[in-house]
């Protein structure tokens, strides 16, 4: 069972150049899965929320390339929060934790690797349900 204690914050490279920074992530190197699929959210009202949800098998990795904003993990036990506002450190969030993205700053761009190609079976949007699994020992 996942808890709050293995979501990890990992620092990737960083090439200072004058000409502009270069940073990069690896599959099984930097993300510690496989690579399935890889999204975006942009365009987010300032202060918006979004992704108030947990996977079942999902594993994902978070960077925020541009901007700024919070993600808050939650184990049903406890709570963790994490402020992304610099494109070279990245957020891994293992399976089985109830996660959301809030404090978006105005044209703040999330990048997000999964390890499993999009399946709405594998969403849990209910927070009662979430714990009961959690409690279960399912996730
Ligand atoms: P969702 O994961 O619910 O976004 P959030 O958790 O941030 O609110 O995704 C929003 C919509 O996008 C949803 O209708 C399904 C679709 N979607 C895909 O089709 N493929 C994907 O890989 C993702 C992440 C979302």
């Amino acid at each position: 069972m996942t808890t709050v204690d293995d979501v990890k914050v990992i620092e990737l490279p960083k090439f200072t150049d004058p000409r502009g920074n270069l940073s990069f992530v690896e599959q099984l190197n930097h993300i510690p899965f496989e690579i399935k699929r890889t999204y975006w959210i942009y365009d987010v009202p300032g202060g918006e929320s979004r992704g108030g949800h947990a996977f079942r098998k999902n594993q994902e990795f978070i960077v925020s390339l541009s901007g700024a904003f919070d993600v808050i993990v939650d184990d049903g036990r406890h709570k963790k929060k994490f402020e992304l506002n610099r494109s070279y450190y990245g957020l891994y969030v293992p399976a089985g934790l109830w996660r959301e993205m809030v404090n978006f700053s105005t044209n703040s761009l999330a990048l997000e690797f999964g390890s499993i190609f999009y399946d709405v079976n594998d969403y849990i949007l209910n927070y009662d349900e979430f714990l009961n699994l959690k409690n279960d020992g399912e996730i």
